[in-house]
Formats: C-alpha cells, sequence, structure tokens
C-alpha cells in the first residue's frame, strides 16, 4: 500500500468486525490476572525477552514510539526504561489500558485505539511496537499497513512475537507444556469460562513463522526485516525498517493524539 493512500477502513466486514469485540472482550475480562499469569507461565522469561528488543532498537533517548496492542503496559515501560525519548501506548481492551495507566503513571501516555485505525497523523513516530499482540489483530495486514502509515520514512517496527521452536525434541516438551499445562493453570486462575489460555496455544500454531512474518511485513509496504531468535525460537524479535525515500505524505485528518 503506498504511503499516501487512506487507512483501511476499521473492521471493514461483519466477521472481521466479530472477532475484534470477541478479543477486546476476552483482554478485558483476563486483564486484572494478565501481568501475574504472564510472569508466572513463563518463569519471568517474558520480561526478559521485553529487555532485550528494547535493546535490539538501541534507542537514543530522542524517538517517538508508539507502543500498539500494549496491553497493561509491560512493553511500553521497556521502551522508556530502555532509552525512548516519549512513548505512547495503545489498545483496544480499555481494562488492560486502565493497568497500564496505573502501573506507569504520567511517564507514558495510553489511549483506547484499535491497531487496524490508529488515531494519529502519517508519520507521526520514529519506533513502533508490538508485543504478543499481532496475533490477536482481527487483520493483521490492515494493522501492518496502519503502523506504517503512522512511521516515520526511516522509521523501526518491532514485532516480539509467539513462535514455534525448529528443534524437534525441545518442541515436543515445548508444546507439552504450551498446550496441556499451560491452558490448565490459565483457565484456571482467571476463571476461564471463554477458554483464554486454551487460545493463546490455539492462536501460535496458526500464526506464520518468521519467513511468512518477514514476507507480510514487506507486502504491508516495509523494507528490510532483521530477525532474531529467542529461547530457542519459542519466540521472536521482528525488526521492520520503514524505507528513507517515500512520496510526499497526505496528512490524515484526525485528531492528534500523543
Ligand atoms: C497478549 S496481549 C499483549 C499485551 C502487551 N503488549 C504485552 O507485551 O504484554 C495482546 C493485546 O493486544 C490487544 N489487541 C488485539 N487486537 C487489537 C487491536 N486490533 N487493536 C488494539 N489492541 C488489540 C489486546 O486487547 C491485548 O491487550
Amino acid at each position: 500500500m503506498p504511503h499516501h493512500a487512506p487507512p483501511p477502513l476499521r473492521f471493514d466486514d461483519e466477521r472481521t468486525r466479530k472477532r475484534g469485540r470477541r478479543i477486546a472482550t476476552m483482554f478485558d475480562r483476563i486483564a486484572p490476572t494478565y501481568d501475574l499469569l504472564n510472569h508466572l507461565l513463563s518463569g519471568n522469561t517474558d520480561v526478559r525477552w521485553r529487555k532485550k528488543a528494547a535493546r535490539l532498537l538501541d534507542l537514543q533517548g530522542t524517538e517517538r514510539v508508539l507502543d500498539a496492542c500494549c496491553g497493561t503496559g509491560d512493553l511500553s515501560v521497556a521502551m522508556l526504561d530502555g532509552g525512548a525519548g516519549v512513548v505512547t501506548g495503545t489498545d483496544f481492551a480499555s481494562a488492560m489500558i486502565d493497568i497500564a495507566k496505573e502501573k506507569a503513571g504520567d511517564r507514558i501516555r495510553f489511549h483506547v485505539a484499535d491497531t487496524t485505525a490508529l488515531p494519529f497523523e502519517d508519520a507521526s513516530f520514529d519506533v513502533a511496537t508490538i508485543g504478543f499482540g499481532v496475533r490477536n489483530l482481527e487483520d493483521m495486514d490492515a494493522g501492518f499497513r496502519e503502523i506504517r502509515r503512522v512511521l516515520k520514512p526511516g522509521g523501526r517496527f518491532m514485532v516480539l512475537e509467539f513462535s514455534r521452536p525448529p528443534n524437534p525434541l525441545f518442541r515436543g516438551v515445548y508444546y507439552t507444556y504450551f498446550m496441556i499445562v499451560l491452558p490448565m493453570i490459565g483457565n484456571l486462575v482467571s476463571g476461564g469460562s471463554d477458554n483464554a489460555y486454551t487460545y493463546l496455544p490455539r492462536s501460535v500454531m496458526a500464526f506464520p513463522g518468521p519467513n511468512a512474518l518477514t514476507k507480510r511485513l514487506q507486502d504491508a509496504g516495509f523494507g528490510q526485516v532483521d530477525v532474531t531468535s529467542l529461547t530457542g525460537g519459542i519466540a521472536c524479535i521482528h525488526i521492520a525498517h520503514v524505507p528513507d525515500q517515500v512520496p510526499p505524505q497526505r496528512r490524515r485528518g484526525t485528531e492528534r493524539l500523543q
């Protein structure tokens, strides 16, 4: 999609709209136990991964960073602590945002917003991040195009997401935990009537591998994509670069929130 093209419609078909609503409702419901379960079920590995993501971006203290699908704000905070100049967090589940606000105080601005229709002008940010969120997007390609739109020429988009370990032995042990033990504990602690923690392994299995994800990012208008595997391939960091030279932009007539 060219940089100056209009933004994608939000939830532009009924199926996508329903999926978006279902996901937002699910995260609103698990918000109170989200952080606890994340840290418990990953043995705090998630904290290390977010720090590593900030380190790989090598932030210089001047960057405007958008953390989309920010949830309870852990990646937003990691970006600020990792050297970002200004961080803005967005998510469409308001209960997750409420917790993010409590956590970060006035250090970070948080807004309830859909990643496929962001309330920001073109080329507003130097860096955008999504941690464990692209898998949940009701329309991932629309989300990528929208992130691309709000990034400046030369900007970067960091995706931190679960992946499938390449080693068959390690994969076997990990899948047993991920598909059997994790949903049991997760649904028990969160009172899982809508099976949020059964959805987690299912959504990871359906998610594209590193090469396919790279292609989807490039189809959305990004150039070079650098991939870093984490913890034997359980997770992956993709850093997608916006080419330096882009056509002149047409500004969107949306409210500027920052
Ligand atoms: C697994 S959580 C990750 C939260 C956080 N980034 C982290 O690192 O822990 C995924 C988040 O993506 C959000 N999300 C999914 N689709 C979204 C969309 N289309 N727009 C905004 N937020 C979305 C959910 O509400 C949820 O808070």
